[in-house]
C-alpha cells in the first residue's frame, strides 16, 4: 500500500513545525497530512542560506512526488530564506511562517522579536520589520537573534524542568514575538521570563491554510496552479468568505472533538496516525520516527 497522494504537507528543520501542524489540524475533519522534519540537519538557524535552500528543496521534491494539494513551510528560517523561490518552482500553494510582528507592534511599546540568525539576516524578515516599524511608529521593534535556542529545544524537549533563560536576551520588553516555530514549545517559560504578552503566528498560518484549501474538493484533489495572490496565502475573496463560514462551524465542532488516536498503520516502512476524525498523518524523511514520537507525546492525548 502506498502513501496516498494529494494531502497537505508540512515542513520544518525539525520538531518546530509540529506546533504548526497541531494548530492547523484543528481546522480539518478529514484529509491526508504529511510531516517532514529534517532533524538530521537541524538547527537550520546558523547554516548558510545555500545549505538551507538545498535541504528545503530536497523535501519539496518529495512533496511534489506526493502531488500535495498545499504545503506549509512551518519554519520561519526556511520561509525567510527561500519561500519565494519555492513558489516560483512549484504550482501548489505554499504557506510560509511569518512572525506576528505587525500584530505585536500595533499595540506599541518595546517589541522584542526573537528569531534564528538566518531569519534575522534575511532580507524578507528585515523588510517585514521595517514595514511594521513604519506602520506603527509608536512601537520600538528590536530584533534579537537567538543562536542556540532552537538547538537547545530540539535536544531538551523532554526535560520538563530545563531552564532556557540562558539562551534568551536579558532585557525589558512590552511584548515578545516568536520568530521561530521551535520557540513555541517554551512559550510559557518565555512569558514568565519577560512578564509580557508573547505572540506567534500559528493560528494565522492555520487560517490561511484553511482559506486556500477548498474543502469541497476531495482528498485526491490536486490544487490548480493559483495566481500570485492565493500563493501568498491570501485566497481569492470568494473562497475566503465561503471558508470563513465553515470555519465557524468547524470551530464549534472542535470543542466536542476528542483527539484520540485509536489506530496505527504501517505502510511501506512509513507510519501513519489515524484519529477519531478521519484525517491521517504520515511522517516523512529520515527522522520520521523521532517526529512521530514528539508529536504523540506533545500533541496527542489519551495515548
Ligand atoms: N523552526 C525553525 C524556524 O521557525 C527553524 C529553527 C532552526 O532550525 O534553527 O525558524
Amino acid at each position: 500500500m502506498q502513501i496516498p497522494h494529494g494531502g497537505i504537507a508540512f515542513f520544518d528543520s525539525g520538531i518546530g513545525g509540529l506546533t504548526v501542524l497541531s494548530a492547523c489540524e484543528k481546522y480539518f475533519d478529514d484529509g491526508v497530512f504529511y510531516y517532514y522534519g529534517d532533524n538530521k540537519h537541524a538547527p537550520y538557524g546558523n547554516l548558510s542560506p545555500k545549505k538551507i535552500r538545498r535541504y528545503v528543496f530536497r523535501a519539496f521534491k518529495t512533496f511534489q512526488r506526493l502531488r500535495v494539494r498545499a504545503a506549509v513551510l512551518a519554519c520561519n528560517t526556511a520561509t525567510a530564506v527561500c519561500v519565494e523561490e519555492l513558489r516560483k518552482k512549484y504550482d501548489f500553494p505554499i504557506i510560509g511562517a511569518e512572525p506576528a510582528v505587525c500584530t505585536a507592534a500595533s499595540k506599541g511599546g518595546k517589541i522584542l522579536v526573537l528569531a534564528t540568525r538566518a531569519t534575522c539576516e534575511s532580507e524578507r524578515f528585515q523588510t517585514l520589520c521595517k514595514r511594521a516599524q513604519k506602520l506603527f511608529p509608536e512601537a520600538d521593534i528590536c530584533i534579537r537573534s537567538c543562536e542556540k535556542l532552537a538547538g537547545a529545544i530540539e535536544r531538551n524537549l523532554y526535560k520538563n524542568t530545563f531552564d532556557y533563560t540562558a539562551y534568551l536576551p536579558d532585557e525589558y520588553a512590552d511584548a515578545v514575538v516568536l520568530g521561530c516555530t521551535h520557540y513555541i514549545y517554551i512559550v510559557e517559560q518565555i512569558k514568565a521570563f519577560y512578564g509580557c504578552p508573547v505572540y506567534h503566528g500559528n493560528e494565522g498560518i492555520a487560517r490561511r491554510l484553511f482559506a486556500v484549501t477548498d474543502k469541497k474538493t476531495d482528498k485526491n484533489h490536486k490544487e490548480k496552479p493559483c495566481d500570485e495572490k492565493s500563493r501568498d496565502g491570501r485566497p481569492p475573496k470568494a473562497v475566503f468568505r465561503k471558508n470563513l463560514g465553515r470555519l465557524t462551524t468547524f470551530c464549534k465542532r472542535q470543542v466536542k472533538r476528542q483527539k484520540n488516536v485509536n489506530k496505527r498503520l504501517r505502510l511501506k516502512g512509513q507510519k501513519s496516525l489515524k484519529n477519531d476524525k478521519t484525517s491521517t498523518l504520515f511522517f516523512l524523511g529520515n527522522t520520521r520516527e523521532n517526529n512521530e514520537k514528539v508529536y504523540k507525546q506533545m500533541f496527542v492525548n489519551n495515548e
